[in-house]
């Protein structure tokens, strides 16, 4: 057990180990929860001004895993990890991405630089983990994570204006408490299954599950397959499930359906009703044999190393509420958080925001009063509420980051042609559900234009590193007839 104290008049800490005490020179002592995307990001950020010479903070970031990289950190865990803790990871093995990654490149450091040549639009969860790492391990900043250290508790001492944090480095159960003078949370929010019930399925005797414990779909080979939900989990597991040779999937819409062209084998129905063994009935009065459930019903978030008064409470959107530019805790400024929004922008919007948190912290942007923090959220929450459509909450989201990136010095790139990525990529979706990971894009980065990868998503079985990024690999189909998409011709201007 140690215990770090401090007293801030004298900027001195004492620090007491096995009852050993030391006398340090405190320095302000910024903490990151999560060294995933967003807390690499703030790593990055500070590294980034420290390079350039400025005195940054003393910087701890605590991560649960034993690796950085957060829902990239694949495991084939489900459930509750080696030390008996929740599981963060929500990934299954063959997951690419589901956007164009020239939509989520970062500014600094752009997929070219990383792998030494063109690389397609859609790659594997791999490949992803691969660049995100790869940008931080030219720099020391890996030595400021405790790896496999949980952070258990946050408290606010509102006299001292000083956060006192309990964390437990998992394999030894030792715990540590110390002060801090920030306090930013990068723990994600797709980790905590939102679980529905259902009348009757507390009989089903198939197997049941939530997308954040699905790891693979082979076993779905011949079974019919009931995903619940209509976006982004029940899309992609539900044609995981056809990719391998499912009988039949059904996805279960509450709200609207995906509306996509699914191939025969695939369709949609309303919500579930009732299940009746293992008979699904649905609202339309339709039924269906199912042997499996995938519940693809989203996450909560939960912050459970947080006092109620800390803690963010919000559905899963654009812009939850209680946070000033989208990352200030407004009832106490001193606490912040990345990556709260749901996301269409992922890599290179945590980026802008870990700059701007960044800035606040080094004194670079000033904090507003009270009073004109409550107007900016206003102003933002009433133009949040006016969003009806998906291009407009993307366009919402690029005038919030638009909006970051004026303030800092983060490498300006041009959001407007992401959004028209974006855009894009809806279209490609709604042409070929089953192919639009086959496109290609142009980086907003580089001018790069995205190569045909060598084999079709919906034939490729092997999705490691060493396989996409093989030229000579045999395509399992001949992907040579993939034409650019014309959206990458437009795009380019051609
Ligand atoms: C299934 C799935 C697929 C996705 N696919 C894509 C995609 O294709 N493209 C895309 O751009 N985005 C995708 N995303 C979105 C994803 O949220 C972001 O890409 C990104 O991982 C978010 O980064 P983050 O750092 O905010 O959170 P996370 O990646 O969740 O990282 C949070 C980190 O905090 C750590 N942590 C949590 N609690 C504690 C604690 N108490 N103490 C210490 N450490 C803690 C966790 O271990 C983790 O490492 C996907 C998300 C999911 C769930
Ligand atoms: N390959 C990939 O890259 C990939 C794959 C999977 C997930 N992801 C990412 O993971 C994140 C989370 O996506 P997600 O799809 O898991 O969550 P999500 O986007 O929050 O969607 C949750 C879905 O569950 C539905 N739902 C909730 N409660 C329900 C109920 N009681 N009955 C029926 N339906 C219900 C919602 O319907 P309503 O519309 O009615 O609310 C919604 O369709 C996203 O960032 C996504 O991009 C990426």
């Amino acid at each position: 057990m140690s215990i770090k104290l401090r007293n801030r008049s004298k900027r001195l800490c004492l620090y007491r180990t096995n009852y050993e005490v030391e006398y340090v020179t405190q320095k302000e002592r910024v903490a990151i929860i999560g060294a995933g995307p967003s807390g690499m990001a703030q790593l990055r950020a500070f590294e980034s001004a420290a390079r350039a010479g400025a005195d940054v903070p003393d910087i701890v970031c605590f991560e649960k895993q034993a690796d950085w990289g957060g829902q990239w950190n694949f495991t084939w865990r489900t459930g509750l990890d080696e030390f008996g803790e929740p599981v963060h990871s929500s990934m299954y093995r063959n997951l690419w991405s589901n956007g164009p990654k020239e939509a989520l490149e970062f500014a600094d450091y752009s997929f070219d630089e990383h792998f030494g040549k063109p690389i397609s639009s859609y790659p594997p969860r791999a490949v992803l983990w691969d660049y995100i790492a790869g940008r931080l391990e030219k720099s020391n900043v890996r030595d400021q994570i405790r790896f496999q250290t949980v952070v258990r508790w946050v408290d606010f001492d509102a006299d001292r204006q000083i956060f006192t944090l309990t964390s437990e480095h998992l394999p030894t159960g030792e715990s540590t408490t110390e002060e801090f003078d920030r306090v930013i949370v990068a723990s994600g929010h797709f980790s905590f299954p939102h679980m529905p019930t259902f009348a009757g399925i507390e009989t089903f005797p198939g197997y049941i599950t939530h997308a954040h414990d699905f790891r693979g779909a082979e076993s779905f080979d011949g079974k019919n397959v009931l995903v619940i939900g209509a976006s982004y989990s029940a899309e992609d597991i539900g044609s995981q499930a056809y990719k391998m040779g499912a009988a039949s999937v059904t996805a279960s819409f509450r709200s609207q359906p995906m509306g996509y062209e699914w191939p025969e084998g695939i369709e949609e129905r309303p919500v579930v009703e009732r299940f009746d063994g293992s008979i699904a009935h649905f609202a339309d009065g339709s039924s269906q044999h199912v042997d499996a459930v995938i519940m693809c019903t989203g996450y909560l978030h939960k912050y459970p190393f947080l006092p109620d008064d800390l803690a963010l409470a919000s559905p899963n959107n654009v812009y939850p509420d209680g946070l000033y530019r989208g990352i200030v805790w407004h009832q106490n400024p001193r606490l912040m958080y990345l990556g709260a929004q749901d996301q269409w922008f992922t890599f290179n919007m945590f980026d802008v925001q870990a700059w701007f948190a960044r800035d606040l912290i080094l004194g670079r942007i000033e904090l507003p009063s009270e009073v004109d923090r409550d107007a900016s959220i206003e102003t933002w929450r009433n133009e949040f509420e006016k969003i009806s459509t998906v291009t407009e909450e993307i366009r919402f989201q690029a005038e919030y980051i638009r909006d970051l990136l004026n303030a800092t010095d983060y490498p300006h790139f041009d959001i407007d042609r992401v959004v028209e990525i974006f855009l894009a990529w809806k279209n490609d979706k709604k042409n070929d559900i089953m192919g639009y990971r086959d496109r290609v894009y142009q980086s907003v980065m580089t001018g790069t234009i995205a190569v045909v990868h060598h084999t079709p998503w919906i034939d490729e079985l092997d999705d490691s590193l060493e396989r996409y990024l093989n030229e000579d690999a045999e395509a399992g189909a001949s992907n040579d007839d993939e034409e650019p998409s014309s959206d990458v011709k437009e795009l380019v201007g051609a």
